[in-house]
């Protein structure tokens, strides 16, 4: 459940916090203070992102290991490319490849869809196509709901990052029938 919203000046704001609507397959962002945010445009009160049970975990998968699968012992490809192999592991970003954790989902679907559209196709742009290329709105809507939850700041220990046999192992285990 979401909180029911009315759309104020580009802005999705909750009618009452006792509404709630089912939400549906969306990612719904309303301000933490609908004041500071609506009226005072204060870059600094923040938002909240509700979405739908389990994207963040289904666009986990999608972004550490791209979707990719160990099917006995072949390797299955993925429908993408693990982002951390440009934007960074702790998707902070690397040289001129922007910084991704944390930022607004809203944000991250909408460039997502442009990149696929073809509406964003600056030079650098280039290097997302084959990312997006088989991306469904539903993928684009679990890695959008997982990169938003990751914690931006100080770059995460290596310690802390699981390893790609660790990743995989999980996958593996949860998906054998
Ligand atoms: C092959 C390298 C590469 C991979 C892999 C990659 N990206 Fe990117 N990404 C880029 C580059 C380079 C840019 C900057 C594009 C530009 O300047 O227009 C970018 C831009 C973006 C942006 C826009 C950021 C902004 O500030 O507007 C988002 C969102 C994004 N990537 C998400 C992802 C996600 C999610 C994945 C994994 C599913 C991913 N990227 C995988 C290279 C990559």
């Amino acid at each position: 459940m979401a909180p029911k919203t009315r759309i104020a000046a580009n802005l999705f704001i909750a009618t009452e916090q006792a509404r709630t609507e089912p939400i549906a397959g969306r990612i719904i962002e309303v301000p933490e203070n609908e004041e500071q945010s609506e009226l005072y445009r204060n870059p600094h009160s923040g938002f909240v992102a509700y979405v739908p049970v389990g994207s963040i975990k289904r666009g986990a998968d999608l972004v550490t290991t791209g979707g990719m699968r160990i099917v006995g012992n072949k390797i299955v490809q993925g429908k993408t490319t693990p982002c951390g192999t440009c934007h960074g592991p702790d998707l902070m970003g690397v040289a001129d490849v922007p910084a991704i954790a944390g930022r607004s989902p809203s944000y991250i679907v909408r460039q997502l869809w442009d990149i696929r559209q073809g509406a964003r196709k600056g030079a650098s742009a280039q290097l997302m196509k084959l990312v997006v290329a088989n991306l469904t709105e539903e993928d684009m809507t679990n890695i959008a709901a997982y990169v938003a939850s990751r914690a931006t700041g100080a770059a995460q220990p290596a310690s802390q990052i699981p390893t790609i046999a660790e990743r995989f192992t999980t996958t593996t285990v949860s998906r054998s029938r």
